[in-house]
């Protein structure tokens, strides 16, 4: 337990008693109970203590107890805010249809057409406010989003989330070429000029919470050259990065018949200089292990995407096995590859593929559930380098938490007077929604409920 020296007299402070359960590097779950949490008006939480130091603590602190919010015991609990590292903000009007097809053949038919209609601003006004709330609404209070190649609309949608309070990476797709859907791709300067007005005009807003990523879509949609300038674009302006590797096996041979000359997929990006510990890349399904070493090496991260990996058949990647290479992961819903925008439910298709991989090699060291909830956490805010900010509850951090309720009116669960606390714990994980989740905060601040709801 520990606290900053104390504030000045008269600072507000937020101050939380009750039941917190986190991650950290040592251990998947803590149960930490019963504790005193304070925030500070910049929104970092300023001291974690046991509630016996609660007299103490409101004389150095200068708070009133009459102002402390208690939690209720058993039935409520803050978690971390829940961290989604890929999630594709554009494919929103998709989200829980067209899963019929495979990645290559899904692309062409439903998504490029979809991304195409981000130029028309009315109707990205609308999808990417409902997007938005619907992932605050659940529990993402961190973000790694795909736009599409329309920077303006890009634009918006970092105004949107700024708005709405979450923290977020935001990334205009790059994309040059797309034999198949020649509509929707851009000419190579004009991806580069454009990436760079992004990044321009991002910055100049000055949004606290909201930042670039550079974004090639993934190799087949781009040329040697594209590759090579946001490479070093984002190299030289310490930018971070964002793609999609070695997913479905189709692709992974289309690409190796483009650069036939590359060891490996991963080689293609590394010689490109788009491999760096800013770097996160979605599904990583088919990596060999050299590929997962080079991950290592360069501190590169993979966002796994079990419920996109499933619906479009795409494969079961292995995160025992990334983990042992001591690869940075974290969790993605990868909407609408992905059918939920809920990082609640790629946990459980997380537990899902690691109990399959179980099925198959009986010696399988599966995940466990607690494994998997640090993911969702701590695990992703790693993958993208912001877990000196936020990923769990330690002094010095942003809160970001939800406040989960077990017994609200509507709950999807029941609770029993025999269920411990991690039972209770349990069920929200596995049966749990946005019903529960009643308030959720980023860096000190109620963005759910809505401020106008
Ligand atoms: N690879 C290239 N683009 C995409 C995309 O939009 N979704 C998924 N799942 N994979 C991709
Ligand atoms: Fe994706």
């Amino acid at each position: 337990m520990t606290s900053k020296a104390p504030c000045p007299q008269g600072e507000s402070l937020q101050v939380f008693k009750g039941t917190f359960i986190h991650a950290t590097h040592t251990s998947p779950m803590e149960t930490l109970t019963p504790l005193i949490l304070g925030v500070n008006r910049t929104g970092k939480i300023v001291f974690i203590e046991n509630v016996d130091k609660e007299e103490e603590l409101s004389q150095a602190w200068h708070f009133q107890k009459k102002n402390i919010r208690v939690l209720r015991e058993r039935e409520e609990f803050f978690i971390p805010g829940l961290v989604d590292t890929h999630i594709h903000a554009s494919q929103y009007p998709n989200m829980g249809t067209c899963l019929d097809l495979p990645l290559l053949e899904w692309l062409v038919r439903y998504t490029f057409p979809v991304e195409s209609k981000f130029k028309d601003p009315k109707f990205t006004e609308d999808v990417y406010t409902k997007l938005v709330k619907r992932t605050l609404r659940n529990g993402t209070t961190t973000a790694c989003y795909f736009a599409t190649i329309h920077t303006d609309s890009t634009l918006k949608l970092c105004s949107i989330i700024d708005n709405l309070g979450q923290r977020a990476f935001v990334g205009k797709v790059c994309m040059d070429l797309n034999d198949l859907f020649p509509e929707y791709k851009e000419k190579l300067c004009e991806s580069v000029v454009e990436t760079k007005r992004f990044v321009a005009e991002l910055t100049g807003r000055e949004y606290p919470l909201v930042k670039p990523i550079v974004t090639p879509r993934f190799v087949p949609s781009c040329s040697s050259e594209l590759m090579q300038q946001l490479g070093s674009y984002a190299s030289s302006e310490g930018l971070h990065i964002q793609s999609h590797i070695s997913e479905s096996r189709a692709e992974v041979e289309l690409v190796k018949s483009l650069f036939p000359e590359c060891k490996n997929y991963t080689d293609v990006y590394d010689r490109h200089s788009l491999l760096n510990d800013k770097t996160i890349m979605a599904h990583g399904v088919y990596l060999s292990n050299d590929e997962l070493k080079v991950f290592q090496k360069k501190g590169a991260a993979i966002s796994h995407c079990p419920n996109s990996n499933i619906s479009l058949g795409s494969g079961l990647f292995d995160v025992r096995n990334a983990l042992h290479h001591q690869v940075k992961i974290g969790l993605g819903t990868d909407v609408s590859g992905g059918y939920s925008p809920s990082v609640l439910n790629a946990m459980r298709a997380a537990i899902d593929v690691t109990k399959i991989l179980g099925f198959q090699s009986s010696n399988y060291e599966r995940l466990t559930y607690q494994e998997i909830f640090r993911l969702a956490t701590l695990g992703g805010s790693q993958a993208l380098g912001l877990d000196n900010v936020t990923g769990n509850f330690e002094v010095g951090k942003d809160f970001d938490a939800i406040l989960v309720n077990t017994n609200v009116p509507n709950s999807p669960f029941d609770v029993f007077t025999d269920d411990t606390q991690e039972d209770i714990f349990q069920k929200f994980l596995n049966l749990g929604d946005d019903r529960n989740m009643v308030e959720v905060y980023v860096a000190g601040k109620k963005v759910v409920p809505f401020p106008n709801a």
